[in-house]
């Protein structure tokens, strides 16, 4: 085996919804593994507190972005800023999301909205940005789409956030197949149930909470942290023959009848 398989020196990373959840923690383990990361969200108290705390656990330079990823339109520049700050980005992680739980013959169509530009539009344009820039430049790179168990899967009142979900696989997919010439590898990580923000209403669910405890072969909930070694795994050259792929991490759900 190579040594140094997982070492992101030299690599700068850039994470949606880097400030908080999953983000957060996926952004300061590619620190923790060498690589600069630049976070983009909205809240920008919660920008400069990430970035103390990644600060904290590495000596990585860390950039922060206060943007609105619903503004679709507005990634083009959103991206040509953040080159000109960073320098360049090797490694995308599509993490931002959100979601609006209504019975589907309910969901109006501006929440739709939200969610598939927040989840599945903003990731494509993203994308294609980073995909110009490692052209321009004649580089590889790594793009990772932070999935979910609705990418194969559906439950009631979920069905934009499953639809986004589901159409992020096919864009990794589709993305992994064009993209391989220019030597992006592009693949997704789909967590099982993590005790994060966007989850907080379902933690706090007595009936939820042992539904997700009875499904969950491990028997708890994800943490955040549990998203990491894949994330570096697949950011890294570990894992350079592998594209097109989701990885759950899912503590078994996906494996049990
Ligand atoms: N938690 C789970 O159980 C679970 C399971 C499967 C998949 N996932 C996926 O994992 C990803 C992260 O989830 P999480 O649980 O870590 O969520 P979270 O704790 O709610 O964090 C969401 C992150 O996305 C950012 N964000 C949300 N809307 C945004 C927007 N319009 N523009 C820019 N940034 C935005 C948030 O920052 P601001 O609010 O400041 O913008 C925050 O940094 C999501 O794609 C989610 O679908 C989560």
């Amino acid at each position: 085996m190579k040594s140094g398989l997982f070492n992101l020196s030299g690599k700068t990373a850039l994470v949606t919804g880097g400030s908080r959840g999953i983000g957060l923690a996926v952004a300061k383990g590619l620190a923790q593994n060498g690589a600069g990361v630049a976070i983009i969200a909205r809240d920008k108290d919660r920008l400069q507190a990430a970035k103390q705390q990644i600060q904290e656990c590495s000596d990585k330079k860390v950039w922060i972005f206060s943007f609105d990823l619903g503004d679709t339109k507005g990634i083009e520049a959103l991206f040509k800023d953040i080159i000109s700050e960073t320098g360049r980005i090797d490694i995308l992680i599509n993490c931002a999301g959100t979601t609006a739980r209504a019975p589907a013959e309910d969901v109006d169509l501006e929440a739709w909205n939200q969610v598939m530009q927040v989840n599945l539009t903003a990731a494509f344009v993203i994308s294609q940005a980073f995909c110009r820039h490692r052209k321009q430049l004649n580089k590889a790179g790594r793009i990772i789409n932070i999935g979910s168990l609705m990418c194969q899967g559906a439950r009631p009142t979920t069905v934009a956030y499953a639809s986004s979900k589901g159409g992020l696989l096919m864009l990794t997919k589709s993305l992994a197949v064009e993209w391989a010439k220019y030597n992006i590898n592009v693949n997704a990580i789909g967590p099982g149930f993590i005790a994060t923000d966007l989850t907080a209403k379902l933690q706090a669910d007595e009936d939820f909470n042992r539904w997700v405890l009875s499904k969950t072969p491990l028997e708890r909930w994800g943490q955040p942290g549990d998203i990491v070694g894949t994330a570096v795994f697949l950011a890294s050259s570990a894992s350079d023959f592998v594209t097109g792929q989701i990885v759950y991490v899912d503590g078994g759900w996906l494996a049990a009848l």
